[in-house]
This record gives structure tokens, sequence and C-alpha cells, in this order.
């Protein structure tokens, strides 16, 4: 079509350092479906970061492939949407060089993730785990996304990436765009099911559901969940967190409102409340396992997929990177 307007353009990733979490889905994943037609979307399988903290080689190579199946049996189009694996596009780190030398020591020292996982791993403090906040800026300025899909834990970052793309333009002129963080209502921040005060990640089994979790294994970690003396089904974030994390999870699992969640529980005690919150999930997971499991088989299908990916991507990439070298003076090659 000749006056088609471009669609404005998502970026967004997920790190392959463990399983794929119902936090990552509910925060992330699900707004990626939910936005793939609307816009034009890339979405990553973020290996680079993943090393930020010691992997174990044979299982970060298993699991950056896995998520792609996972990616697209959660819904993801591979037709619609660009999905590759970002050790497979060096321009990543080219850019994300550059851009470290438009950021500031302390802008990064006062990132809420680096304190956190420098004190999960005091000893192996890296200056990766450092500057990741700059290989996320430049995952997202590559592509002059218009907006970034997560959850409420990965705004802080989100909004660097602004600072340092301001910055930037601020010196040599327009040259990136600035992006916006896009954070869904319900289930931006998904807690632990064992110690509703923490976030749910992959690192607390027990507390942590799993998209590739049997139904056996998510009712067994519903019924454990932590909740508190009372009785009532009732959300109230400051009193009641634990069953308030659980409405949440039922609200995102089925699409209903605070409201009609509470309605459906009225009158009715934890024991019927719990194993319907499992029971929601177990169906919302169900056919999210079965399509991986038979995804995963298909390597030469994921292969194909993650390879012509990586491709799109770095023509694109290249687009900024050759503009970014110019303009800071690198010599034309
Ligand atoms: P990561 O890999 O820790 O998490 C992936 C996405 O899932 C969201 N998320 C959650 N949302 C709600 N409740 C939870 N319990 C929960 N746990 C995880 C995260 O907010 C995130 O959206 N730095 C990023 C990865 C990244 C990235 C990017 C994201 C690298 N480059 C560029 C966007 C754009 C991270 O550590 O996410």
């Amino acid at each position: 079509m000749e006056n088609e307007i471009r669609k404005k353009r998502i970026f967004s990733g997920i790190q392959p350092s463990g399983e794929l979490t119902l936090g990552s889905y509910m925060g992330a994943i699900k707004s990626w479906v939910d936005l793939q037609d609307e816009y034009d979307c890339i979405y990553c399988i973020v290996d680079m970061h993943a090393i930020t903290v010691r992997q174990n080689p044979a299982e970060l190579r298993r699991r950056s492939v896995a998520q792609l199946a996972q990616y697209i049996a959660c819904g993801l189009d591979p037709q619609k949407n660009i999905m590759f694996i970002q050790s497979h596009v060096p321009q990543h780190a080219e850019l994300a060089w550059i851009l470290g030398c438009y950021t500031q020591f302390g802008e990064l020292s006062r990132m809420t993730q680096f304190k956190q996982k420098s004190q999960q791993h005091a000893d192996n403090i890296t200056a990766g785990l450092f500057t990741y906040p700059v290989l996320m800026a430049a995952d997202i300025l590559l592509y002059q996304a218009d907006l970034v899909p997560v959850g409420a834990d990965q705004k802080q970052h989100v909004e660097l990436t602004r600072d340092i793309a301001q910055r930037f333009n601020g010196v040599y002129s327009d040259t990136f765009t600035l992006p916006e963080p896009f954070i869904p209502k319900m289930g931006a921040r998904v807690m632990s099911l064992g110690n509703p005060a923490n976030k749910m990640s992959k690192s607390d089994p027990d507390g942590c559901v799993y998209l590739m979790d049997k139904p056996e294994d998510i009712r067994r970690k519903f019924k454990r969940a932590v909740t508190d003396s009372e009785t009532a089904v009732k959300f109230d974030k400051e009193n009641k967190p634990g069953v308030s994390n659980l409405l949440t999870i039922y609200c995102a699992a089925t699409g209903k409102t605070m409201e009609e969640a509470e309605a459906d529980f009225a009158g009715q005690g934890y024991g019927v409340f719990k194993p319907a919150v499992a029971d929601a999930v177990v169906e919302l997971l169900r056919p999210i396992r079965e399509e991986s499991e038979r995804l995963i088989a298909d390597k030469a299908y994921l292969e194909g997929i993650y390879r012509e990916g990586a491709q799109h991507a770095q023509y694109l990439a290249n687009k900024t990177l050759a503009k970014v070298q110019r303009k800071i003076g690198f010599a034309a090659r």
C-alpha cells in the first residue's frame, strides 16, 4: 500500500536464566500476545543478559530454544512477530558499548535489580551485572521501540533507557525513539505463593509456578499457598497480601475483574478459593504446556524461526547502529 503508516514498534525480552514462570507470563508474555496485531513486534530471548550470573552452558542452550517454543505456545505468531536469540545479533553488544559511554556510574548504582542481585550473588558481582541495564537500553533503542511491555519490576530500567536516549539525542540530534513502558493492570507483580512479600521468581521453586508444571504440581503449590488467619476472600494488599495475590492471579487467568472475582467467592472460605485458583491456572497453562512439548520436539522448525528472526533483526539493528556510529565520529568503513 502506498501511504501505509508504519505501525508503532514493540520490543521486549526474557532471560533464559530459568524456566518461564507464571509471573513472566502475566507480567509480560500475556501483553505481548494481546498487542501483536496492533504493533510491529520484536520478542527476544536475552541470553546475553542471562550470563550476568553464572549459567550451566548445556542448560542455557536448551532453555534458549525451549523459550522460543514457549513464546509460540503462549500464542505469539511467528508470521507476525520477529523472534530471535540475542547473542545471534552482535549489534546489541556493539551499541551497548557505545551507550555505556553515555551512562553514569551513579545511575547504574541506583538500579534496584543490581542492588538485589549483587546481594544474592555476593561472591560474583561482575561488571556485566552492573552494566546490565545498558545492554537492555541497547536492545530497546536499536529497534526504535515505542513501547516495552514488561512487569512492574522492569519499569526502572525502561526509564533509564529513556534517560540515556534523551541524553544522546540532546548531544547528537534526534537519533533514538523514546520508549514507554507498558505495564499490565492485572498481574504486573505476581508474588511468591510461599512468601507474598517477595516477587514470584524462577529461583524459588515452591513459591513459583512454572509454565511447564504439571496439573498436580500446580494444585500442590496452590494448596500450600500462604494466606492469613481470616476467612473472607477480599482484596486488601496491605493486610491480606497472600489472598490478594491469589485473587490477582485468578483475575489474570480468567479475565475477570476484581469485583467479579470477589463475588465468585462471597461467603466461601479458603478451602474453596485456593483449589478454584489452582483450577483456573491449570486450565490456562494446560494448552501452553502441551503445545510447548510438541514444538520443542521440532528442532528444525524452531531453528528456522530464530535464524530468520536474527536476520531480520540484524537488518533493522544495522540501520540504527550505522547512524549512531556516524554521529559519534567513527570513521566510515
Ligand atoms: P526477566 O527475565 O527477569 O523477566 C521477564 C519479564 O517478566 C516479568 N516478570 C514478572 N512480572 C510480574 N510478576 C512477576 N513475578 C514477574 N517476574 C518476571 C518481568 O518484568 C519481565 O518483563 N531485564 C529484563 C529482560 C530484558 C528486557 C530487555 C525486557 C532484557 N532486555 C529489553 C524488555 C526490553 C528481565 O530481567 O526480565
